[in-house]
């Protein structure tokens, strides 16, 4: 077992494309909060496949839905109806401000997505000079031309010019300069209700309200880009929740399908309808298999009291890592809501990441120095305190 999980990484090394630097562990197996390696060590997971897992990785109720439609149908194609498609989209209208949505299979596509409607709804209406986006400094919103474009980070963009034209980035959670940005060509404001990769960047109590009457006033669609935040996350099944501003359209990927590919465009139905048959497409998107996931997953984050543990076991998180930051100089803040904590420090994280790796605690470093912190919503108060004694280990040895 030890060499076939060796022999596996280094075979990896060479047939794999060099997109990522992995940790050298190869995971085979994950229950609940844990996640156990190709020799059986066990690894308690912060990470949650970045914020992905939030019921926890094979939880019961998933694994039983992905058995039962596997065994019905896996995939039809959108020439045709399914079941749960259909279903998954009521459930994200019922509990949103949406009515109708179109699938697709990641953040990025749902991000392309959200582009494709903004400026197709936006031409029809007020003419076809109507095709920019106003998105923000620091913000992530894939990988895709579209989508990397959108991205407000030169890092990103480094080697991949020339990128789409029609984006223009404002400092994120600075309402006067979106203010000064929109012009006659602005079809839409895109925005991550809190910066996830950017570092956990939350945004001033008003912000997002400003935004919604500034966008009602010039005639500009709100878009939030919920697909880090979104579903359960922050203690809220949508982060918008907590701020009293919902958008005109949202994307949605991650942890709706509690980690089965999918992607979710969700609409107002007057924006919605600017789509019509052969505008957009995908073959997989919302596919049975996939939905019948993302069905259990809202289902059992409100019925099974996931996003109360998320909001408790949030606070607990947040109140252990600001007793750290009292013990230790270098960590410079500590922020968050519900499940997504970041812990900024002075200096950058790797090694901090490769310490806990170590020592059995699986965590995450973005944005080059902030500790973040996304486990999944099930997370326990005995388990976190795991978390804080291994970080309080790590931080006294350097
Ligand atoms: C806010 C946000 N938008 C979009 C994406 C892209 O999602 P995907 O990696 O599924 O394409 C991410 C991924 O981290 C994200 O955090």
């Amino acid at each position: 077992m030890v060499i076939k999980g060796e022999a596996l990484i280094r075979e990896g090394q060479q047939v794999l494309a060099n997109t990522y630097a992995r940790n050298p562990i190869l995971l085979v197996r994950g229950k609940g909060a844990q996640v156990w390696d190709s020799n059986g060590r066990e690894y308690l997971d912060f990470v949650a496949g970045i914020a992905v897992c939030n019921l926890g990785h094979c939880h019961p109720k998933v694994v039983q839905a992905l058995e039962e439609q596997a065994g019905q149908l896996i995939h039809c194609s959108n020439l045709y109806y399914n079941g749960p498609q259909v279903e998954l989209a009521r459930r994200l209208c019922e509990h949103s401000f949406g009515e109708r949505v179109f699938f697709c299979n990641s953040g990025a596509e749902a991000t392309e997505a959200a582009i494709k409607l903004a400026r197709k709804y936006s031409k029809a209406r007020y003419g076809p000079e109507r095709y920019e986006i106003i998105t923000m400094e620091n913000s992530f919103h894939g990988r895709t031309m579209g989508a990397l474009s959108a991205t407000g980070q030169k890092k990103f963009h480094q080697g991949f010019d020339p990128l789409l034209p029609g984006f223009t980035y404002c400092p994120f959670d600075d309402l006067e300069a979106v203010t000064q940005a929109i012009g006659p060509r602005t079809c839409a404001v895109m925005v991550e209700p809190i910066q996830g990769e950017g570092g956990v960047i939350l945004p001033s109590p008003d912000y997002l309200k400003g935004l919604k009457q500034l966008c009602n006033q010039t005639g500009l669609l709100l878009i939030y880009d919920e697909v880090q935040v979104g579903m359960g996350r922050t203690g809220r099944l949508f982060a918008y929740e907590h701020y009293d501003a919902p958008p005109h359209v949202m994307t949605l990927a991650k942890s709706l399908a509690n980690g089965v590919p999918i992607g979710a465009l969700v609409a107002t139905n007057e924006v919605a309808e600017a789509f019509v048959p052969g505008d957009h497409a995908s073959t997989f998107g919302g596919n049975p298999l996939a939905t019948a996931a993302g069905c259990t997953v809202i289902d059992t984050l409100i019925e099974d009291g996931i996003l109360e543990n998320c909001e408790v076991m949030g606070r607990y998180l947040l109140q252990g890592l600001l007793g750290l930051k009292k013990r230790y100089a270098f960590i410079k803040a500590v922020r968050g809501k519900g499940l997504i904590i970041g812990c900024e420090l002075e200096f950058e994280g790797k090694e901090i990441v490769e310490s806990c790796l170590a020592k059995g605690v699986l965590i995450n470093c973005t944005a080059g120095k902030v500790l973040r912190f996304i486990p999944p919503l099930i997370i326990t108060r005995e388990e976190i305190d795991i978390l804080l004694e291994t970080l309080n280990e790590v931080f006294a040895e350097r």
